[in-house]
Order: C-alpha cells, then structure tokens, then sequence
C-alpha cells in the first residue's frame, strides 16, 4: 500500500527538538527541573519514569497547554527554520496556542483518550485532516471549486489514514462504541491527520490487550519507518519500550535521572530504585491526566 504523505525528514539524524532546562512549577510543586532532552529526526525516544514523575507535563510544555516558567524549547520546522515553543522574559513567558505548535509539526495522542465520541471513526480523523486545508470559511459555505476539491483531498487523505492504523473496517462506527485499544489506534490516526513531524504519543497501550499492544508496537515502527515521522512516546510498558526504543529517557520527580539505550537505562541502579520505591505507594491512579 502506499503510506499517507506526511513530511518525511530531508535529513535523519539532525537535531528536530531541543529541550533546555526546562523547569515547570504548580505554586510550591516542582513538576519539571531543569529538564534536558534532545530529539533526532527519525528517532523513536521513549520517556519513562513512575506516576507523578512529570512526564505528561513535559508534552504539556511541548504543546503549548502549559507555560513553563524557565527553559527553553526549539523545534525545527519543514522549512529547516526553528521555532521557540517557549519565549520572553520571566513573568511574561508565553508560548504558542496548541493549534500553532500542532501546524509547526507537533501533533500528540492523550493520556485519556480524547476523540469525538458521537462523531464516526471517519469523520474523526476527517476533522484533523482538514486543518490542513485552505478553505475559509465562506468558502465552504459557497461551496466554491477550491473547498469542493479540499473535501475530496480530505476524504482521500482520512482514507489512506484508516486503512494505514487498519481501521478502514470501522470507519462509520462511533468512535464510543469502539474498543479502548481501536480508540487509541483511531487517536494516533487523527494525529497523524495533521502532518506532523514529530508525534507525541502518552501512554498509547494503556488499557489495551497483549494483542493490540502487539498491533500498536508494529504501528508505531511503521509510522517512524515509513512516514519518517519522529517519535517522543511516554509508556509504562517496558515490554514496548525496549522494543521500539531507540533511546530513553528516565524522568522522577521532574528530574532526568538517566538516559541512554534501554539495554542500559533498565539496568541504571537509579531507575529501578525510583521504580521500587514508587511501586510501594502507587495506588494505580496511572490513567488521571491532572487538569490544568
Ligand atoms: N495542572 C496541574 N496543577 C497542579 N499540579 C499539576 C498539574 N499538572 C501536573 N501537576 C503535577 O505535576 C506532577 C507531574 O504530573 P504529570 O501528570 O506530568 O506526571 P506523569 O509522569 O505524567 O504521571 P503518570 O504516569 O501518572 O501519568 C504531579 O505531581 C502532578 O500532580
Ligand atoms: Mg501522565
């Protein structure tokens, strides 16, 4: 079959996201130290650590939901430019809305699953795929020759999008009555709608099955190796996360605690005692994404 055009990196292996110091805080909470992170392109980076460790904050910063008030973040667009996703001084930090960090190339998937569950499979991703499109909205309305062909350019693109995460099957039914793991597969489709660079995905075998976890853990190596699309991907599975990792990342307690091969981060004596410890107190709230 032929793979869905999304931007395929000119140049694997250059820099695509730069993370410096990045340091987040909820009043007295330290969500995120001095976090330092580095992306290649065509990377699969896996970012790991216990419940609370920051990581869903971390994207959070990436795209735009929260503002962290020290660091840095530089993400290198198609065009080879680089946008700070972080900017100005102390107390007047801003960052780009998530619609302007999702058209830089950022596009991610949720802790909590977030589709629109009375609209179909189809008419989900449907939705991302347009955002791509240049109608206005008048345009639309009159129906003018340029709207009529982005509609036909969108059913195409949600088209080979669905049959590329295997869903074209399901494409009339309501995203709630699908399975958790067909929900998840129909997120990371809808992601994938807009054309990122890099895709963020948090926690995507949450609540799956050994099969689907399976299907997921060939989706995210053919997203990376036939869309060249990047991937920054949080996981408690460490089953998955040896499998397609080419890196990881180890984050407690908003700090890095290490990084490096996942042959050598599982056996880094800092991350087992920081997966030790946390298994005494956690309480298996692993799925409550805390809201802004
Ligand atoms: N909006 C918020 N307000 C207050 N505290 C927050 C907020 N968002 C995150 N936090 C806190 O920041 C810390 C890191 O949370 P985060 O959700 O990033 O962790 P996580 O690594 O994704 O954990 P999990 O594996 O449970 O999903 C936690 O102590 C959390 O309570
Ligand atoms: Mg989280």
């Amino acid at each position: 079959m032929t793979a869905p055009t999304v931007n395929r990196p000119a140049d694997a292996g250059e820099t695509l996201l730069t993370v410096e110091k990045l340091t987040l805080r909820f009043g007295g909470l330290t969500s995120l130290n001095e976090v330092d992170l580095t992306l290649r392109q065509g990377e699969i980076l896996a970012v790991i650590g216990p419940n609370g460790a920051g990581k869903t904050s971390l994207f959070n910063c990436l795209t735009g939901v929260y503002v962290p008030q020290e660091g840095a973040i530089g993400f290198v667009k198609a065009d080879g430019s680089t946008v700070q996703l972080v900017s100005g001084p102390a107390r007047r930090r801003r960052s780009p809305k998530p619609h302007a960090v999702n058209k830089a190339g950022i596009a991610r998937t949720f802790q909590n699953i977030r589709l629109f569950p009375a609209l179909s499979a189809f008419e989900n991703v449907k939705i991302a795929a347009e955002t791509r499109q240049h109608t206005g909205p008048v345009g639309a309305m009159l129906g003018l020759p340029n709207a009529r062909r982005n509609e036909k350019t969108s059913d195409a693109h949600t088209e080979e999008l669905l049959r590329f995460v295997g869903l074209e099957a399901v494409e009339n039914e309501l995203a709630s009555s699908l399975s958790y793991g067909v929900q998840r597969r129909l997120e990371i489709a809808r992601a994938l709608a807009t054309g990122p660079r890099l895709l963020l995905l948090d926690e995507p075998a949450a609540g799956t099955n050994p099969t689907e976890k399976h299907e997921l853990e060939q989706l995210i190596r053919r997203i990376n190796a036939e869309l060249g699309v990047t991937v920054l991907l949080i996981e408690h599975d460490m089953k998955l996360v040896m499998s397609v990792a080419d890196r990881v990342t180890v984050l407690n307690f908003g700090k890095v605690i290490a990084e490096g091969s996942p042959e050598v981060v599982q056996r880094d004596p800092a991350v087992i005692e920081a997966y030790l410890g946390s298994a005494e107190e956690d309480t298996g709230g692993a799925d409550e994404e805390p809201q802004p």
